[in-house]
């Protein structure tokens, strides 16, 4: 990927998620339905990879983090409370000459059409709001609407207390939380970045009120690392602050983190700064009280939260665009040139860590390699593969961005080694099978 935006990688990388399993049109044997997807066999394995990524660098390695699942179908109370009845919406424009519908917001020229490219046939740009609104039990109507939640943050703030009387937290402390989030958006589009369904991975950070700007420092410091750690590219992220007019109704200071997409610096995650807005609005909606007596100040407050919020399906996208490279190899085996596309994935993100292919389906190569698969399932996720050229299966694994291959020859029952192919420099090595995992251990940690 080179420094400036490639519209042409986006359509590589979309074929190739199709072509390799990665992630499907939804009811594609319908003709798919608007801009929803399913994630298939491997991208699954991808999606899995970010989420546990997340999970372990904001739960598993702090103390001062604990996780939640809260419901995703919602009384109006919460949203009422939280203002998104009244502000989660985006003015909505109606194009009078082709019917199409925009976020004026998003428009490069509000006064064009980017469709039919009228000028002026805008109507008047209404608020719509983006929450998707059914019914709980058989009686449609007043007082049965339930909402699916547009973020899983509210769930964090419900339970504030529920977690502060039974997990023995105490400010500065954290509710992490992964899961679907919808939301009725007006333009879906660009593949996964933006679609009605996506999966949050969100992180609520309750701190005295006084120390909220220095861990609104902290969390903007440790996510833009996670993301490099993980293998993107410096200079293909940077962190964004958001100006007066853009924050949320609830945040006094939020920064993105942004990648640099196929069309452009588009946002990954938001950093911001809720004040104590949320559990403010929550007591004073539910009679609860939502403060904190603090011993060691000696006072009573409404802590303050510090939200890193991010998505993982686009964050999954972002992993595979990095990842994407294109070169020029000799072919394996014979010398000739040929070009190869590789997902030069870190080895937590990559879906598959290992490959086992034996050269022949014939049971002398079989029954070794089943035994080196059995070997190595319990420590990693692998794929087994058995038939076409052996160069053909390379590219298909280099595509998947599985790190190592592991082939089982006609030398192995002699010899009981595998020979272990390196996905970004394709140098092979000779490891013999009792030492297969002390070998790829540590290469894949
Ligand atoms: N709780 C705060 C919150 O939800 P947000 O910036 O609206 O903040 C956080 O969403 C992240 O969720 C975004 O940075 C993005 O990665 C992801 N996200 C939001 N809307 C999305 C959509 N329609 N499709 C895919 N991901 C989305």
């Amino acid at each position: 990927m080179s420094l400036v935006p490639d519209p042409a990688l986006f359509d590589k990388v979309v074929n190739l998620c199709k072509r390799r399993g990665f992630v499907f049109p939804s009811a594609d044997i319908y003709g798919g339905f608007r801009s929803t997807y399913d994630y298939g066999p491997v991208g699954v394995l991808l999606l899995r990879n970010v989420k546990d990524a997340w999970w372990r660098s904001m739960v598993q390695l702090r103390h001062d983090v604990v996780g939640l699942d809260a419901a995703i179908l919602s009384p109006p109370a919460i949203w009422e409370a939280s203002g998104h009845l009244q502000n989660f919406a985006d003015p909505l424009v109606d194009c009078r000459n082709c019917g199409e519908r925009f976020r004026l917001d998003k428009l490069d020229d509000p006064d064009e059409c980017p469709n039919c490219h009228a000028k002026g046939s805008f109507t008047e740009a209404r608020q719509f709001n983006l929450m998707f609104k059914t019914y709980a039990g058989p009686v449609e109507g007043a007082g049965a609407e339930v909402y699916l939640r547009p973020e899983t943050a509210q769930g964090m703030f419900v339970n504030f207390k529920n977690v502060l009387e039974t997990s023995r937290k105490r400010p500065p402390f954290g509710i992490a939380q992964i899961g679907k989030s919808f939301r009725n958006e007006i333009t879906p589009g660009n593949f996964v970045f933006r679609t009605r369904e996506f999966e949050q991975m969100e992180m609520e950070y309750f701190v005295p009120p006084d120390d909220a700007p220095s861990w609104y420092e902290h969390w903007c410091n440790e996510r833009m690392q996670w993301y490099r750690d993980l293998g993107i590219p410096a200079d293909r992220l940077r962190l964004r602050a958001h100006d007066d007019d853009e924050l949320s109704h609830y945040s006094v200071a939020t920064s993105d983190v942004e990648f640099l997409f196929p069309w452009g610096w588009d946002e990954l995650e938001g950093i911001a700064n809720r004040t104590d807005f949320d559990l403010s609005q929550h007591a004073k909606a539910s009679g609860e009280s939502l403060d904190y007596f603090d011993q060691a100040l000696g006072e009573r407050y409404v802590p303050y939260v510090i939200e890193p919020a991010a998505g993982a399906t686009r964050t999954a996208m972002a992993f595979v665009l990095a990842a994407y490279d294109e070169e020029e190899v000799s072919r394996e085996g014979q010398g000739q040139g040929e070009s190869r596309t590789v997902l030069r994935f870190h080895p937590r993100i990559a879906p598959y860590k290992v490959a086992v292919l034996p050269l022949s389906k014939k049971p002398e190569l079989q029954v070794p390699a089943t035994d080196v698969l059995a070997q190595l399932q319990p420590h990693f996720m692998c794929d087994y593969d058995e038939t076409q050229a052996i160069g053909r299966r390379y590219r298909r694994q280099d595509e998947l961005g599985t790190p190592y291959c592991v082939t089982v020859d006609f030398e192995t029952p002699d010899d009981r080694a595998v020979t272990v192919r390196d996905r970004d420099t394709m140098a092979q090595d000779r490891v013999p099978i009792d030492g297969l995992l002390d070998h790829l251990g540590p290469k894949l940690t």
